[in-house]
């Protein structure tokens, strides 16, 4: 055993940043307006990381320079100092849940050193698996469902009838729906987050066994640093949405037929992942306001221990606003 000491972990820094864009989306719940509820959390997570110590480089932000003025792709954070890492951030996963206030709406952030995030490029979608710790290597995406299903049911000694599946609900995934129907596994279909979704297949007590389905590749990417750190799976393979966007992807070098592993999404060890609830789910609770304050609910996981912290906090809404102007 080394005496060197502990070395510092960077998601106690990320929850502030997580914190902040869920307390400033928070008031949006139900307003019906995904934009100003995004504005909110975009500008309090972008305060927050600038005084985390660290050489950030967004892989995966809120898109190009161009459309987003703000956490875009490229765009340098952290006050400048060592360590060298690339950043991963969706300051709302599940902006329509919170905008018309239903659940599992989170705030997100991870972490992995310089060069080690997937990025995805402008393409958009991916086909995922995800797992929890007991069925990590036991799923492979080029086999079908029902193969998939029938292994991860051997792997946590249960029957395929006593499997939860957890999947977005979108037309495109109809067939995928069928068959899960077929070989008799359970499904929720969900209306948005699949980021929350894939975690709970890593956390006890939510019932759900596993993730499939297209969602988001930048979701994918992040779902893959948490999930890491949390002993669990996530697989993908880009899809595209028509013969175009396939061509173009040729064109720059992505393969839609390469099968991305966990390490091809985040190929270090060294992650790190902090969550906040908006709206209240079955991972965390959303934002609670009262009076003068406000409360949160957070997680956050190293990479490097494994170690998982559940961070419930208070915060003083007068004595934030004397530290900062962001807006709670
Ligand atoms: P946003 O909140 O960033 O819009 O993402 C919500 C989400 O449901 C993701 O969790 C998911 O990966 C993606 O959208 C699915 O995309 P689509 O709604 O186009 O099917």
């Amino acid at each position: 055993m080394s005496d060197s000491i502990p070395t510092r972990n960077l998601a106690l820094d990320l929850a502030r940043v997580t914190e902040a864009a869920a307390l400033s989306a928070g008031r949006y719940m139900g307003r019906g307006d995904k934009e100003a509820a995004d504005r909110a959390a975009v500008e309090a997570m972008r305060l927050v990381l600038r005084s985390v110590e660290m050489d950030g480089i967004i892989v995966i932000g809120e898109g190009e320079k161009d459309n987003a003025p703000m956490l875009y792709n490229g765009e340098r954070v952290g006050n400048g100092s060592k360590p060298e890492l690339d950043v991963a951030v969706d300051p709302i996963d599940g902006t329509r849940p919170l905008a018309f206030g239903r659940a599992n709406s989170i705030s997100v952030v991870a972490l992995a050193p310089r060069g080690t995030m997937f990025n995805p490029g402008p393409f958009v979608y991916m086909n995922k698996i995800a797992v929890g710790p007991e069925a990590r290597g036991k799923i492979h995406i080029e086999k079908s469902i029902t193969d998939n299903l029938k292994s991860i049911a051997r792997a946590k000694g249960k029957s395929v009838e006593d499997l939860t599946t957890i999947i977005l609900e979108r037309p495109r995934h109809d067939d995928m729906v069928a068959e899960i129907r077929r070989a008799g596994a359970r499904i929720r279909l969900i209306p948005d987050g699949d980021v929350a979704a894939a975690l709970m297949t890593a956390w006890p007590d939510t019932g759900v066994d596993v993730l499939f389905g297209v969602g988001g590749t930048p979701e994918g990417v992040i779902t893959a640093c948490a999930l890491r750190a949390m002993g669990g799976e996530i697989q993908g393979k880009l899809y595209a949405r028509d013969e175009n966007e396939m061509n173009r992807g040729r064109e720059m070098g992505y393969d839609f037929e390469r099968v991305l592993t966990m390490d091809d999404l985040v190929s270090s060890e060294d992650v790190f992942f902090a969550a906040t609830g908006i709206t209240d789910g079955e991972l965390l609770r959303g934002v609670r306001y009262f009076g003068d304050g406000a409360a949160t609910d957070s997680l956050v996981v190293r990479g490097l221990t494994g170690t998982v912290r559940q961070i419930k906090a208070r915060h003083q809404m007068d004595k934030l606003h004397e530290l900062s102007n962001i807006k709670y």
